[in-house]
């Protein structure tokens, strides 16, 4: 993109701003009136954090479970905020243009996506690797199509993501799990268990980095033992990066397992989306980084005539989201420090729960397992929604998502405790 045209973006984007407050919904402004807002308002002040956005009657996923019922959702993951205003005000400026015919990405959101890859990560990507996808789950089931034969073995560790546990038998392949192992309050990688558990069939690993749902960040060393474990064996990294922009502990870095080495670029395959770090998953626009030509041809091939194009407002979304988003990530990861903050101390004070510190994302995973009973319908019934760790590959664990309003969490942490209280 030339200078000119990044320069005109920017008035654009100014001019954004403000229009954006004229669209927000008089429920969601707070009390200036919008006045007041044109002459001072800034940025910054339109994060409100503490303000409880009603999602009832939106068919939102998360909220629907629980409809017509008092119980609090805190399972599935996405977040109970409104996305970037730059993000917002880039939608309307798009749905005001009128016309919604086939879109591919454009340029300038390939632009922002790398400069955005070298800046936050020193991971250098080039254009023509990104291979543009509706989900990553897509992206997920697509990588263990397109590497290896039906048959052949994708690995995993447990707990994970459910779709990873999945996507292996959803393709003909068999899935092989290693759990993770408590080394202290961290949950890690059982490298020896790996090791043995590798078969000459397996021919993928796939890796959520950072974890979800174990909240870690994994250190460099950690990701190259384990990338040199795939090496040794020829086998593929499938590396779900959804929640890199998620980092909430100052003294962890998230490295993109790509980054490590060309050889192990060679052999990864990066899944990325701003979806969970700008809240905005609904909007389904995630690509994949492939950097080998033929893994990435092979990908493709697996991908095509299924797989849909990502739709317009996506790569708007997407864009403004990595071109502007930065002051919004920012606050809310500060914000969430404190959520998380206020769940590890609330969940570690009770007799019956655990859990461990949360480096990344905006889930809790809690060992309820000396309750005794089954964790998910006891919570529900003190009116609290989470998610079920048996999914995950974890029975008796739930997980709970911090990344709502405050006045949300702690109204459900202490239901939940009081429903302790009565055992
Ligand atoms: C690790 C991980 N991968 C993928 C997804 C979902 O991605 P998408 O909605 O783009 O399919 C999630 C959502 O929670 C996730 O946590």
């Amino acid at each position: 993109m030339s200078g000119k045209r990044v320069c005109g973006r920017g008035l654009l984007y100014r001019r954004d701003i403000s229009e954006v407050l004229f669209y927000l919904d008089p429920r969601f402004r707070g009390d200036d009136s919008i006045e007041n807002k044109r002459k001072g308002m800034t940025v910054q002040s339109v994060y409100k954090w503490n303000k409880v956005i009603d999602r009832r009657g939106t068919a939102s996923v998360k909220w629907d479970r629980y409809r017509n019922t008092p119980v609090l959702p805190m399972w599935l993951a996405d977040m109970d905020f409104m996305a970037p205003p730059e993000v917002l005000a880039a939608l309307h400026r798009r749905v005001d243009h009128g016309v919604f015919g086939y879109t591919g990405p454009p340029d300038s959101l390939v632009e922002t996506v790398l400069e955005n890859l070298d800046r936050n990560f020193s991971w250098k990507v080039e254009g023509d690797w990104i291979v543009w996808l509706p989900g990553l789950v897509t992206g997920l089931n697509v990588a263990c199509r397109s590497v290896g034969r039906e048959g052949d073995g994708v690995m995993t560790t447990v707990p994970v993501y459910p779709p990873f546990l999945s996507a292996p038998g959803f393709s003909g392949r068999s899935l092989q799990t290693v759990p993770m192992k408590l080394d202290g309050s961290r949950w890690v990688f059982d490298f020896d268990a790996l090791k043995d558990a590798v078969t000459d069939r397996t021919r993928l690993f796939i890796l959520c980095s950072p974890h979800n749902p174990l909240g870690r960040v994994f250190s460099r060393q950690e990701l190259e033992t384990l990338t040199e474990i795939c090496l040794a064996h020829d086998i593929v990294i499938c590396s779900d990066e959804i929640h890199c922009g998620l980092v909430l502990d100052e003294s962890c870095r998230h490295v993109p397992t790509a980054s490590l080495n060309p050889e192990v670029a060679s052999r990864t395959i990066t899944l990325l989306a701003p979806s969970k770090t700008y809240n905005i998953p609904g909007l389904a626009c995630s690509f994949a980084v492939i950097p080998h030509g033929e893994l990435r041809r092979s990908f493709q091939k697996a991908a095509a005539g299924i797989v849909p194009h990502v739709n317009t407002l996506g790569y708007t979304a997407a864009e403004a989201a990595y071109r502007y988003g930065e002051p919004w990530r920012r606050s809310l990861i500060d914000y969430l420090r404190g959520n998380r903050d206020r769940t590890f101390s609330v969940i570690q004070g009770t007799r019956n729960l655990s859990t461990t510190p949360v480096e990344g994302t905006y889930l809790a995973w809690i060992d309820a397992r000396a309750l005794g009973m089954e964790p998910v319908p006891f919570f529900e019934k003190a009116g609290v929604g989470l998610s079920d760790g048996s999914d995950f590959g974890a029975e008796g664990f739930v997980r709970l998502n911090f990344g709502c309003p405050g006045k949300i969490l702690d109204e459900a942490l202490n239901r939940m405790v009081k429903a302790l209280d009565t055992l």
